[in-house]
């Protein structure tokens, strides 16, 4: 393995917030990086020693499966020494603030601190009182860029290259924070992006940030060579957005009967967690055209690249 952190590409900030400004060369950074540590994922001992000696927080406020889990093993198979904090349990109950928690974890000598927060802006928010790096895991319906990148990484190994591939994101767009991380990397990568949802679930004035705006699913299946179909974040809605479940299932769910309507087979991905028969049917979440199980594992590839370069950003791992 032969990961390539060389000065002339480096990453422009120290923190991994949004994917929102960041270049296409340095997105390309990452994979390129995620594909090359994945190696280690397959080997007999997942294990390297890159980040002996550097110590990570995952400060989760909020449910996690996927997240949580990925970034746990991925900073396992790098040797860092970890620390997990749930706000169940914790001094949040007794009224202690975000900043508070955070800093007294750091004067604990932490080097990198994950967080997902229900917040929108709670990683940037931290990453200006911090010393710390700060890597987000999920704020509110901001972000999420280290599933942003695992779906861009995924789409790579499936299609070669994303400039000119036509991306479909499908769903609750209003509260999602994928769908914004998917944006913003596949457009600095130069794929087209097009969102599909309810009018209820579409943020206003969107296009202007490159999308295209569609309210009909078979339009956006008759056009994509991907989809990538969210859950509804009924978590975030506070009013009535949409008249029912089964409703939403009927008019915006992915099934096959749709997809054999629409006479192509685009690529489908989730990013989890799936609520069966409501966004998608599980003949096509399980079937043979679904990248989600490659998503996951992609995940581990990923935060183990972001982990590598913004803890260790002068080094370059030879053959380890
Ligand atoms: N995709 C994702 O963020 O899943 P989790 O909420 O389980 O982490």
């Amino acid at each position: 393995m032969e990961l390539d952190n060389g000065r002339d590409r480096p990453l422009a900030s120290r923190h991994l917030l949004g994917l929102e400004g960041m270049s296409g060369t340095e997105i390309t950074h990452i994979l390129d990086a995620a594909e090359a540590l994945k190696e280690i994922l397959d080997r007999p001992i997942k294990k390297v020693p890159t980040l002996r000696g550097v110590t990570v927080v995952n400060l989760f406020f909020e449910a996690s499966t996927r997240t949580r889990i990925s970034f746990e093993l991925a900073e396992k198979r790098l040797s860092a020494d970890l620390v997990n904090f749930s706000k169940t349990g914790s001094s949040v109950s007794k009224g202690e603030t975000l900043l508070d928690t955070a800093r007294n974890i750091e004067a604990m000598r932490v080097e990198v601190v994950v967080i997902r927060h229900q917040s929108a802006g709670a990683p940037g928010f931290l990453a200006q009182r911090l010393n710390s790096v700060v890597i987000n895991a999920g704020d509110g319906f901001h972000e999420h860029p280290t599933q942003g990148l695992l779906d861009l990484l995924t789409l790579r190994q499936k299609f070669g290259e994303l400039k000119g591939l036509k991306v479909a994101v499908i769903g609750d767009i209003s509260h999602s924070r994928v769908a914004m991380s998917n944006l913003y990397g596949l457009k600095a990568l130069g794929a087209e992006v097009m969102l599909c949802g309810p009018p209820t679930l579409m943020p206003r004035g969107v296009e202007s940030l490159g999308a295209k705006v569609c309210h009909n699913v078979d339009q956006a299946l008759a056009w994509a060579d991907a989809l990538n179909v969210l859950r509804l974040q009924l978590e975030r809605q506070h009013s009535a957005l949409l008249p029912s479940l089964r409703e939403y299932h009927q008019t915006f769910g992915i099934t096959r009967r749709r997809l054999e309507k629409a006479g192509r087979v685009p690529v489908i991905l989730h990013p989890g967690p799936i609520n069966r028969g409501v966004e998608i049917e599980s003949a096509v979440a399980d079937g043979n055209e679904s990248v989600i199980l490659d998503q996951v594992t992609n995940g581990v590839a990923v935060r183990m690249a972001v982990l590598v370069l913004l803890s260790t950003p002068e080094v370059a791992l030879k053959g380890e």
